[in-house]
């Protein structure tokens, strides 16, 4: 375990937000959670790629460290992959392709680590987090405890679980995987479908080249991905904005409505490209919002509301950040 007092977070989001944390404890796998030294306030911090900090942090911030840990155990077609809460989610799915693991190759180049893969349910071209895992064992700081969640528990849902409502309160250790051993490619997203041939690392290839058309490289520009969820709304309203909008892209047709596209959106209300002091809308994608040097969590915020307000306004469509603000 190791410890830092007064320490710069901006190494530790991706966003690049030079907030600092009164104390920043680090765990390694076979640390004992019980023994972590937490008074007065605390939260889980997993890779930060979803977390925009306003302000210092007066308290203690609890991690992982992002050390490869993961073990398989063959199961017929299947095998059981548990892999170390604080491993980076990327090199999970690269070593899982190396062992002729399948299941988590379209999560590819997703930024964050294994544990913030599930409290997000992250998900990307055809598949999500809880497509894939069987059961996430944690430590829960507020009860001071170890628990498992089976993937029913874990009550996943859009961009959401159990995990994401009891803020920093679990510290996610490991995940548990179920893979195949036979690759059949998932091509259910539309600018994967001409990739019936692929190979596994084909695929991986392809859903990289494309999430990097898209999105800032960290290395150039700090971000959280996608900034807003995909709003869902009733008929009448899908049916309402089509009518106004022909060239709004067909909405997906989901258990709670029909889910929009934010990107577009934001696009078509004209912001893509612009910033706002030095946070700004990628000019590639207008669901992202960036660092485009050296910028705070407060213009980050400002330049959200500014885009909610005005969406709201032009559409009627009330967008949520997907990304948690600190
Ligand atoms: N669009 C625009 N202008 C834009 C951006 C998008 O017109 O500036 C349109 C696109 O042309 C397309 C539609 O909006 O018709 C949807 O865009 P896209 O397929 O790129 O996906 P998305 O809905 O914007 C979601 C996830 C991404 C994930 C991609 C691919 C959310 C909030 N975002 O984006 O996840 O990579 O699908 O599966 O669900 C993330 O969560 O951080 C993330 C990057």
């Amino acid at each position: 375990m190791k410890v830092f007092e007064n320490i710069s977070l901006k190494a530790y989001n991706t966003f690049g937000i030079d907030a600092k944390a009164r104390r920043m404890v680090v765990l390694e796998p076979g640390d004992d959670p019980v023994s972590l030294p937490l008074e007065g306030a605390w939260m889980v911090l997993g890779g930060g790629s979803n977390m925009v900090f306003t302000h210092d942090y007066d308290g203690t911030v609890v991690r992982l460290d992002t050390v490869q840990e993961v073990s398989v155990r063959p199961d017929g077609d299947c095998a059981t992959v548990t892999a170390w809460g604080g491993m980076v989610m990327d090199d999970l799915v690269a070593w899982s392709l190396e062992q002729g693991l399948y299941g988590l190759e379209n999560l590819t180049a997703i930024p964050g680590t294994v544990g913030a893969s599930v409290v997000q349910n992250v998900g990307a071209y055809g598949v999500e987090a809880k497509d894939v895992v069987e059961s996430v064992e944690v430590y829960d700081l507020g009860e001071g405890r170890f628990c498992t969640f089976s993937n029913a528990d874990c009550r996943f849902a859009y961009r959401d679980s159990i995990f994401k409502h009891s803020a920093g309160r679990f510290l996610v250790l490991q995940v548990r995987y179920r893979l195949r051993r036979e690759f059949t490619a998932n091509l259910s997203y539309k600018a994967l479908e001409g990739l019936s041939h692929a190979s596994a690392a084909e695929l991986r290839q392809a859903i990289a080249d494309l999430r990097w058309g898209k999105l800032p490289r960290p290395e150039e520009h700090g971000s959280a991905g996608s900034f807003f969820k995909n709003p869902v709304v009733g008929e009448e309203v899908y049916e309402s904005l089509r009518q106004r909008f022909a060239d709004m892209p067909e909405a997906h047709r989901t258990a709670e409505g029909y889910k929009l596209s934010a990107g577009w959106l934001i696009d078509r209300a004209g912001w893509k490209g612009r910033t706002m002091g030095k946070a700004g809308v990628w000019p590639r994608n207008a669901l992202v919002l960036y660092n485009a040097g050296g910028c705070t969590g407060t213009e980050v915020v400002a330049l959200a509301r500014e885009i909610q307000q005005d969406v709201k306004q032009k559409f009627g469509v009330a967008l949520d950040p997907e990304a948690i603000i600190i």
